[in-house]
């Protein structure tokens, strides 16, 4: 049975928020972000009959984590986007609390979203469905229902399943949280989308010789990246360290061998997957030229989120930029996707002197012994020393200042700023630090230390969602 539509509601959400959020100083110029309301995971980030499309977590009635559908944006060249019409939104019985995170996948030609459906019960409880849904030639989505639920031992928290297929046969892993409340990765697999055969748990608590690793992993996405594959997901609960993990969740990679006749995954380590201060629930993309790419949430669930500026605007959060995957030397590296640099205005050389902050990429090659620091905008500092890069910011909540480190010889930055975020590529994408901040325009861009003689920097064009 159909829950009444809230689609009036939502058109008057969007009619009435968006002026506002597009006015706002601190609304990307060239970034993803909602029109209104709140907005996390990239979800369904696929290229399709010559299209990419990028889905994503979006309440359109509040920002808050409450009415989650999955709103649409599609491209031809991953630079000019437009918007789709809203693809899922919570109205059958089984995707009641949400239409949760997952991917898109070609079968047979058909565009086809694997979502979780999410039901939360009064008792406080809550089960989960893995669902599909087909695209219509308008463009709208018809949802199957649910194909696979909830497996026997775990809790009500299994969803986000990312798909793909290998040799003819389709596979699917899912984040979970056992019944004693560890987290886990599912791997189940399937003939055709709608029988699912479950091949047992390939990675977390007390898997390849982890021990307490949190207790519940979302958002997994497993892939091959040159030799090895590469797990990457949230698992939630992993221990603080001085300087890593210091975000409310992390998003960590791991690679390994996976066997598919064995269904095992053996991995190495746990790493960060970028060192800012937010960042979560990336997806990743095989695309036809080769390319492995990734998006992130530029967000984190559960920490200071609530105090952001934007709130009064009435929208909150944005995606990261895209990004390229290499592996190399047993680390993943991230680069900003190529496809940039065609964001770029006239090439500009610094010298000296403050720069009026606005959207801007800046190209530094930094020699280890000498210090640099960049203040942007009074909101964000940026401190490179022998040791490495911290970057520092004052709480939202308190007169704290937190920090974030990036440990290692730093040889060349190049940072991506738009109205209210930074990204930075440390050493030819070896580490990434994405950061919201919320400067007070006009704003500054004061750069200091001795190290850059000259750098370039190109203003950014503005490109937005149509
Ligand atoms: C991660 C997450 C997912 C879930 C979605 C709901 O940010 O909690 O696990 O599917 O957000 O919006």
């Amino acid at each position: 049975m159909s829950l009444p539509s809230r689609l009036p509601a939502i058109l008057q959400a969007v009619m009435q928020g968006q002026p506002r959020a597009l006015a706002d100083s601190h609304y990307p110029r060239w970034h993803h972000a909602p029109v209104t309301g709140l907005m996390n995971d990239p979800n369904g980030f696929v290229e399709f009959a010559g299209r990419y499309h990028l889905f994503y977590q979006w309440n359109p009635l509040a920002c808050d984590h409450k009415f989650k559908c999955w709103a649409h944006w599609s491209s031809d060249d991953l630079l000019h986007w437009r918007h789709e019409p809203i693809a899922l939104m919570p109205d059958e019985e089984y995707d009641r609390n949400g239409c949760y995170s997952g991917s898109a996948v070609d079968n047979h030609g058909t565009l086809t979203l694997c979502y979780t459906g999410n039901v939360k019960f009064d008792d406080g409880s809550r089960t989960a469905w893995q669902c599909l849904a087909t695209e219509n030639a308008d463009g709208t989505f018809t949802k199957l229902g649910p194909v696979l639920p909830l497996p026997e031992g775990y809790t009500g928290h299994v969803r986000d399943p990312k798909v793909w297929q290998h040799e003819g046969r389709w596979y699917m892993v899912l984040g979970a949280q056992d019944l004693q409340k560890r987290g886990k990765v599912l791997l189940f697999s399937s003939a055709d989308l709608h029988q699912w055969s479950n091949e047992g748990e390939i990675a977390g608590y007390a898997i390849n010789g982890l021990d307490d690793a949190g207790y519940m992993w979302e958002c997994p996405d497993l892939f091959p990246l040159g030799d090895q594959h590469v797990l990457i997901c949230c698992p939630q609960g992993v221990a603080r360290e001085k300087e890593r993990y210091l975000n409310t969740y992390p998003a960590v990679w791991m690679a390994g061998a996976f066997d598919y006749e064995r269904a095992t995954f053996q991995h190495g380590e746990l790493h960060e997957l970028d060192a800012g201060f937010e960042f979560y629930a990336p997806q990743t993309l095989q695309t036809s030229d080769g390319r492995r790419l990734l998006v992130g949430w530029m967000g984190v669930p559960d920490g200071e989120e609530m105090r952001q500026p934007t709130l009064a605007n009435g929208w909150i959060h944005q995606m990261t930029c895209l990004r390229e995957l290499e592996f190399i030397d047993g680390k993943l590296y991230q680069r900003p996707l190529r496809e940039l640099t065609a964001l770029r205005d006239e090439t500009h050389v610094w010298q000296d002197g403050p720069l009026p902050l606005s959207p801007m990429e800046i190209a530094l090659d930094t020699d280890r012994s000498e210090a640099l620091s960049i203040d942007f905008g009074g909101a964000l500092t940026l401190q490179r020393d022998a040791d490495g890069i911290r970057l520092m910011r004052r709480s939202l909540a308190s007169d704290e200042i937190h920090t974030r480190y990036w440990r290692g010889e730093v040889r060349s930055l190049r940072i991506f700023i738009d109205q209210s975020s930074v990204e930075i590529f440390i050493n030819d994408g070896e580490g990434v630090m994405s950061s919201r901040y919320f400067p007070v325009y006009p704003a500054q861009l004061v750069v200091t230390g001795k190290t850059p003689g000259a750098f370039c920097y190109w203003p950014l064009r503005t490109c937005m969602v149509e």
